[in-house]
């Protein structure tokens, strides 16, 4: 990383200037003789030219390192810094290069090469299956197979163990959503088979193993909640590290295992189609902005509501009023709506999280989330507080009042935080990975539990 690059002039530079002042004294001390003094200038001078010549070189890389505003030893854990971009461009350039040299702690991963049909023969079954938002489970694992700087081919030397199962690609030909009903048993057997083959789940039981679940509520593999919960995590799951888009801020039964809260899946070129497809003005003529499921009469569904009614409140209140753009009806350009919109509204579904937190970020429309409790994704390095809103369920009533506030106090700022390109791209997941993109930021999560690694246990008893 470019830390690497910078450190050693950083210090080289403080050392000679210490050299230099150290001399400039002791010369002082040593020619007080007045007749000398011109002569004692002149060996000084001559003797140390050089040194004044590195002061001089030395100083001015110091003092432009200080004025160019960056602090080199935050640049990994600030995820938005605001004056760093031109550093930071030479950090993406050199830090996928160095990363052997310890990117992660030196952290190695090994990806389980199972059968075709725990994976890859899905997404040649339905090209969908690497595409929709659940497709997390799929672009992690090729992002870490791109990754010749923590995947290592040798088991042995792993400090994690990922298991690629797309258990998200069995499309219902009714309404076109997954089918998860046989996630258990596709996981369950692919667990065997590995834990038949090789030595490595039974040391730790499955505790250094970990799993992608890109559904509503994580590995409970279900999308109804009580039925979730019910069901629970699969037991030979229990001990591992679970991806999971699903995340709440209370004690919830489907994320009772290690987890790390990650973004849903959203294609980066489609991101990119939408930007380039944006009014050139940059103007956002949309206020409030939301397309989807508003139910006008919501269904009881054994004792419960889609949304737990917020987005039937939202429709009922806000829908045909002015500057609220309110859409049941599906559209595939539905991205370049939220290009022209100001703020986005995310509110719940059957889970809290939604696709639309990361789209509308990504797309510079402010997310406003309405869904008490939840758990952002990745919320230790992206500081949602600073480019998103948050409305309580109860409080849907009044957000007309609440959006023209911020439109009026802090709204400029919230989009001056959203253009900053960190964020972007913490939320998209790219093959190969790059640098603070999803994949990375799952990598640096995974860093953070090397105290699960069984390697390094053993490495630390000796
Ligand atoms: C896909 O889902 C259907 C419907 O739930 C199920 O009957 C079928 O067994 C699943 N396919 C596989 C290969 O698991
Ligand atoms: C791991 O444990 C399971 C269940 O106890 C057993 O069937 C399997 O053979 C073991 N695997 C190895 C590689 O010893
Ligand atoms: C919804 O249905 C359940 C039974 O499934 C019932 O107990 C409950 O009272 C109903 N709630 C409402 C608000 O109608
Ligand atoms: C903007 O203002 C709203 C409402 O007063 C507040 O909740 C939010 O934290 C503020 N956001 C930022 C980034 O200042």
């Amino acid at each position: 990383m470019s830390l690497d690059i910078k450190r050693p002039s950083i210090n080289k530079t403080k050392k000679k200037m210490g050299f230099v002042v150290k001399m400039q004294l002791n010369n002082r001390v040593g020619g007080t003789n007045k007749r000398n003094n011109l002569f004692v200038f002149f060996v000084f001078f001559r003797n140390y030219y050089r040194w004044i010549l590195w002061f001089f070189i030395s100083l001015y890389f110091f003092t432009s390192y200080f004025f160019s505003g960056d602090n080199p030893t935050t640049t990994t854990t600030r995820l938005l810094s605001y004056h760093s971009l031109p550093s930071r461009a030479l950090i993406e350039s050199s830090a996928i290069k160095t990363t052997s040299t310890g990117i992660f702690n030196g952290m190695k991963i090994y990806v389980y090469d199972l059968p075709a049909r725990f994976n890859v023969d899905w997404v040649t079954k339905s090209d969908r299956c690497s595409t929709h938002l659940f497709a997390s489970e799929v672009a992690i694992h090729r992002a870490l197979l791109s990754d010749s700087s923590v995947l290592t081919s040798n088991p042995e030397k792993a400090d994690f163990f990922f298991v690629p199962v797309y258990v998200s690609c069995n499309f219902s030909t009714t309404n076109g959503f997954p089918s998860l009903s046989h996630a258990r048993s596709l996981l369950g057997s692919a667990v065997d088979f590995l834990s038949d083959r090789y030595p490595f789940w039974n040391r730790t039981q499955g505790s250094d193993h970990v799993f992608v679940a890109s559904h509503d509520f994580g590995a409970c593999f279900h999308a109804m909640e009580d039925m979730a919960i019910e069901q629970g995590i699969p037991e030979f799951m229990k001990n591992s590290i679970i991806l999971q888009t699903f995340g709440v801020n209370y004690k919830h039964p489907c994320q009772e295992a290690e987890h790390v809260v990650i973004p849903p899946y959203i294609p980066p070129e489609s991101i990119q189609k939408a930007v380039e497809r944006a009014p050139v003005n940059g103007r956002r003529d949309i206020w409030a902005f939301f397309r989807g499921k508003m139910e006008v009469n919501p269904k009881n569904i054994s004792g419960r509501f889609y949304s737990k009614g917020v987005r039937t409140a939202i429709l009922k209140k806000y829908g045909g009023r002015r500057r609220f753009y309110l859409n049941r009806h599906r559209f595939a350009g539905y991205r370049s709506e939220i290009v022209r919109s100001v703020f986005c509204l995310c509110p719940l579904g059957w889970a809290p999280w939604s696709p639309r937190l990361v789209e509308s970020a990504v797309l510079g429309c402010v997310p406003v989330v309405i869904a008490d409790g939840i758990q952002l994704p990745f919320a230790e390095s992206v500081r949602w507080s600073e480019i998103s809103l948050t409305v309580a369920e109860k409080d849907v009533k009044n957000l007309r009042k609440i959006l023209e506030h911020v439109a009026v106090t802090n709204l400029s700022l919230i989009q001056r935080n959203l253009r900053e390109p960190e964020f972007k791209r913490a939320l998209l997941y790219n093959v190969p990975m790059k640098e603070g993109d999803a994949t990375w930021h799952i990598l640096e999560a995974l860093r953070r539990k090397l105290d699960r690694s069984y390697k390094r246990s053993r490495v630390l008893s000796q």
